[in-house]
């Protein structure tokens, strides 16, 4: 089969034909129609990013495909099945605190290492091979909507924060990182969700007023300026009323003083989600006041990814019509043009954009 190969950090993807993946149980082979490409794909790929990944390696997490072969314990998956391939790979031998590997991306731990080494290779291919737990039946979809569903791999990201900070309907919520990729797939899962109001602060005022124009009034736009008490106090100010829970997702390169301006606007009681990639280039702690944290019992979730049966709920969002993929705007190459894709995932990052590969 054709694949994007990754042959060590610094070099281009070499485009070339690999084996085919062999089933085994507890195993689905999935024929790959459609995959998302990061915006940081070429960090990871430079070695900027100090993923952990084993090479060589053909990338790509998960990704939109049909079911090609399956192995003897799956009682619902058929072949032919449109699916969404989680790559969120876990131990099955830890249920309690499981190794993680991002399949086709990174690991965590020695552990991750471990699995990552047999759910190796990702979805630049015409074929994957993914532990049957993380395929995700869509239900019918068309060939052309493949590339749109990719959307989800960046949606279920907020929403495993938002499930983990057990978000209700009718709650404030402030989205620090809102003008982002990432950030604004946040925003619109908020609402999705039933929140009343999403503080959404940025540097960008047309950003900030395209996020008001797609969702409306729920939307309340805050022009950062970089001072961190004026900015918690705008912020705060935005909301009109206590913000029940912060949600953070910057890159490595913002300051930790630009998260913390946001997660001290919290009300009392209030949840913090850290979902960020801040801190990872290293630079300065967090530094939050321990008396803050204890005094007004604020509970903080730092989450990696989303639970296993988050997909399923959130394709049910979409098919609710509760949350809309046509926000997102598709640029497609095929396989041939890997490197074409990450380029262009780089230099055009920000909010509803989507780069995806059609192997
Ligand atoms: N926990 C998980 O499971 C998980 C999963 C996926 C990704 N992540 C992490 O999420 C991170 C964010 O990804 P992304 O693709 O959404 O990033 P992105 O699109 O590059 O987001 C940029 C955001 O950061 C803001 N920003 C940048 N520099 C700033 C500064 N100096 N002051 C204030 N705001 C600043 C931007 O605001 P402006 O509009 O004002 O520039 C924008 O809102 C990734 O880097 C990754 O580490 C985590």
């Amino acid at each position: 089969m054709k694949a994007a190969v990754l042959e060590s950090f610094g070099s281009q993807l070499v485009i070339e034909n690999m084996p085919e993946p062999v089933l085994g149980t507890g195993e689905v082979i999935v024929d790959v129609v459609a995959t998302r490409v990061l915006s940081y794909m070429n960090e990871v790929f430079s070695g900027e990013r100090n993923y952990a990944l084993d090479l060589p390696v053909i990338p790509g997490p998960g990704g939109i495909g049909r079911v090609r072969a399956i192995g003897p314990d799956a009682t619902r998956l058929a072949i032919g099945d449109w699916v969404f391939c989680d790559p969120t790979v876990r131990s099955r031998d830890a249920a309690v605190a499981p190794d993680i590997a991002l399949q086709g991306l990174t690991a965590a731990g020695a552990g991750g290492m471990l699995l990552q080494k047999h759910f190796r290779h990702g979805s630049f291919a015409e074929q994957m091979r993914v532990p049957t737990e993380n395929v995700k039946r869509l239900g019918a979809i068309t060939t052309e909507e493949a590339s749109r569903w990719c959307a989800l791999g960046t949606l279920l990201v907020p929403y495993g924060g938002f499930l983990a900070a057990k978000l209700q309907p009718g709650e404030t919520v402030l989205v620090s990182g809102a003008t982002g990729n990432f950030g604004s797939a946040a925003v619109s899962v908020a609402l999705a969700m039933g929140a009343a109001c999403v503080v959404a602060p940025g540097r960008n005022n047309r950003v900030l007023a395209d996020l008001v124009r797609r969702f409306g009034e729920r939307v309340k736009p805050v022009k950062l300026t970089g001072n961190e008490n004026d900015d918690r106090e705008s912020m705060k100010r935005a909301a009109g009323g206590p913000i029940d829970c912060v949600f953070d997702i910057m890159p490595p390169s913002v300051s930790t003083t630009v998260v913390r301006a946001a997660i001290m606007a919290v009300r009392p009681y209030g949840r913090v989600v850290l979902m960020g990639g801040v801190g990872m280039a290293g630079g300065a702690g967090l530094e939050l006041p321990y008396p803050w944290i204890m005094r007004n019992c604020i509970t903080i979730h730092g989450v990696w990814m989303y639970p296993p049966d988050a997909a399923s709920r959130l394709i049910a969002l979409v098919r609710a019509g509760l949350l809309r993929l046509d926000e997102y705007e598709v640029t497609a190459f095929d396989l041939d043009h890997a490197n074409d894709a990450v380029a262009h995932a780089a230099t055009n990052a920000g909010p509803f954009k989507l780069t995806v590969i059609r192997p």
